[in-house]
């Protein structure tokens, strides 16, 4: 969840570092510090709040060394204090860490450093580990300079229960950085005279394309000049050197005031990245690429599981209800961090898929890892080429919508939409949906970039919409079949960046206990498109009304409610059901985005989240 950027290289390290920590703060913004070498000692700049706060700090350091490394927390243990931010640097001055995930047994650990003499200044695990490196240093003084932090960092890590992604700078050798991973992402760039690691190519892209993903339980030493990795076992790794395909440009805001907003813009080309090259040459069916599973397997698999977290799960739901619909399987879809511990009764012929942006979320990664250790093919829908889920899946589908740097996830969110989408229709075609059938849902789905379009047009009416409900305290979001996890995205989203209360219901459950929650104070945002349950919902929202409860309605062009019935209306255009979940997803985005700026929340960055969670 929190960031990390080590550098090693012939310019200044500091400013790159700053540089990419703010790339990356999106990760987790509690704090954040950075460390460099000069004069044979670390000089450490930390603060509390954001990396602008950081970067006031250092310019009072006057942080000159070519080797350092810098980090944004999210705070696991210890407050949100300076003495908590990263780096540590231990209690002899010998080493400074920084450091992602949780050191379980730190406890125990500290106890032992407190017996030989180690003091600590935080109440951080970090802290504890940064030590317990420091003490293997002291006694391997005996192994050769370039191998001694490489071999105490080893020693160390055997030590530890629990994941890491670590950064190690030792006073002794000022140009060497010493990095390994369990659990938390690490990536190392190569760049002309200088390396570079960090949790997310964000940090790097602006240097070098060149990159190489470290596994877990590896563990790599870099100089500006050259770079090993090995297993904590001591294998040598030969590694693979990837290029990533976007550029420093993609990841800026493009002259909108939130990273929200402008993928919320994108999602038209975004839809029409994540279908290119998936439509078979026929024009009635989906390709993929990287399933790694033939036609004629897949052909056999009775029933499908989904697992996710947060806005991924929502795209499972509804991908579990089209292929319900077009290809007549039964879908399971489960939270990530459930299903590990609810030791599911599966059946043969299941195939599983996992969900995820980021590729790095904990919860999904160890329903994944679940999974295959019950000799289950796990396939896996991810934006970020090369993350931990993507390698360790069988097999997948890439969303290819570049970075989503917004907390609150939109286009990642709609592009999931669409490849549920795809795959329905490829499961469809391959069982009981028609060739017309097929070639109907594929005109759709090619028309969708263009129905979002329409419903973006309306910003400015919804943005005048989401003013007048602003104040509110409380909010229902209302839906129904595909619609119900449109809903719950709608209240996730108002939740996660207004600090709104919000709860979705199937729209007819709101009668059986939220419907206490209704009078003027308590606003309901209804999804009710055209098709065979309308009636059914404008009952619902008769219900509402008659309780006197604000009702804004999402509703198909050119439906006439009831007069008086809505207070404020939306209108999507009419579209078929594989492509509606997407278009009324817009709605539910912009509401949320407009009704967030209005109440003054930092929207790109709300409280208390991180982009990605890679703690359990
Ligand atoms: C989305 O707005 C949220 N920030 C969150 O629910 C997110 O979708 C969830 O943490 C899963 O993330 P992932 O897709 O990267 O796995």
């Amino acid at each position: 969840m929190c960031g990390i950027v080590g550098y090693t290289g012939k310019s200044k390290a500091a400013p790159f570092i700053i540089e990419g920590l703010k790339r990356l703060e999106y990760r987790g913004y509690d704090s954040a510090g950075v460390a460099v070498i000069q004069g044979g000692a670390f000089e450490v700049a930390k603060k509390t709040g954001r990396v602008a706060n950081l970067e006031k700090e250092a310019a009072r350091h006057k942080l000159t060394g070519t080797t350092g490394i810098g980090h944004t927390r999210w705070a696991t243990h210890g407050g949100v204090t300076d003495a908590n931010a990263h780096p540590h640097v231990s209690s002899d001055g010998k080493i400074a860490l920084i450091h992602n995930g949780v050191i379980e047994n730190y406890n125990a650990i500290k106890t032992f450093l407190l017996g030989k003499g180690y003091t600590f200044k935080s109440e951080t695990d970090t802290e504890v580990l940064c030590n317990l490196i420091a003490y293997h240093y002291e006694k391997e003084a005996t192994v050769a300079g370039e191998s001694r932090l490489l071999e105490s960092v080893r020693k160390t890590l055997h030590h530890v229960e629990g994941t890491y992604g670590i950064v190690a700078l030792c006073i002794d050798s000022p140009d060497e950085l010493i990095t390994a991973r369990r659990g938390s992402p690490l990536i190392i760039g190569l760049g002309q005279g200088e390396n570079i690691v960090a949790s997310d190519v964000a940090a790097i892209v602006s240097r070098t394309q060149n990159v190489i993903y470290l596994n877990d339980r590896e563990i790599a030493r870099l100089t500006p000049g050259e770079f090993s990795i090995s297993t904590l076992d001591e294998t040598d790794i030969v590694p693979v050197i990837d290029k990533v395909d976007w550029s420093i440009d993609d990841a800026d805001k493009g002259g909108h005031e939130h990273y929200m907003i402008k993928e919320i813009f994108e999602q038209p080309e975004a839809l029409e990245n994540a279908m290119r090259g998936r439509i078979s040459e026929d024009g009635s069916t989906a390709q993929f690429g990287g399933l790694n599973i033939s036609p004629g397997e897949f052909r056999g698999i009775e029933r499908f599981m989904f697992c996710a977290c947060g806005t991924a799960l929502h795209a499972c739901m509804v991908t579990e209800h089209l292929i319900e619909t077009f290809a007549r399987i039964p879908v399971e879809c489960d939270h990530a961090s459930e299903f590990r511990y609810r030791n599911t009764p599966l059946f043969r012929d299941t195939l599983f898929f996992v969900m995820s942006q980021s590729g790095e979320t904990i919860d999904t990664l160890a329903a994944l890892r679940e999974a295959k250790r019950k000799g289950y093919k796990v396939l896996a829908v991810n934006n970020v080429v090369g993350s931990t889920i993507a390698r360790e899946a069988d097999g997948g589908i890439y969303q290819h919508v570049g970075p989503e740097v917004g907390v609150a996830s939109t286009k990642a969110f709609t592009s999931q939409l669409l490849i549920g989408a795809l795959l329905a229709l490829y499961i469809g075609r391959m069982r009981d949906l028609s060739f017309g059938a097929g070639m109907r849902y594929v005109n759709a789905l090619k028309g969708a970039p263009d129905l979002v379009r329409k419903v973006l047009n309306q910003a400015p009416q919804i943005k005048e919409i989401a003013r007048r409900y602003a104040h509110y305290s409380d909010m229902l979001f209302l839906g129904r079949l595909s619609l119900y996890p449109i809903a719950l995205e709608g209240a996730l989203k108002l939740k996660e960046i207004s600090y709104i209360h919000a709860e979705a219901y199937p729209a007819a459950e709101m009668k059986h206990g939220p419907i206490a929650l209704i009078s003027e104070k308590c606003p309901s945002v209804f999804l009710a498109p055209k098709g065979e349950i309308f009636n059914k919902i404008v009952s619902s929202m008769q219900e509402i009304k008659a309780r006197k409860g604000p009702i804004i309605a999402v509703v198909t062009e050119g439906t006439e409610l009831p007069a008086g019935l809505a207070d404020d209306v939306i209108f999507i255009p009419e579209c078929h059901d594989a492509v509606l979940p997407i278009v009324a997803s817009i709605p539910m985005q912009l509401l949320s985005y407009y009704i967030a700026v209005e109440r003054g929340c930092d929207v790109d960055k709300p409280r208390n989240l991180a982009k990605s969670v890679t703690v359990e």
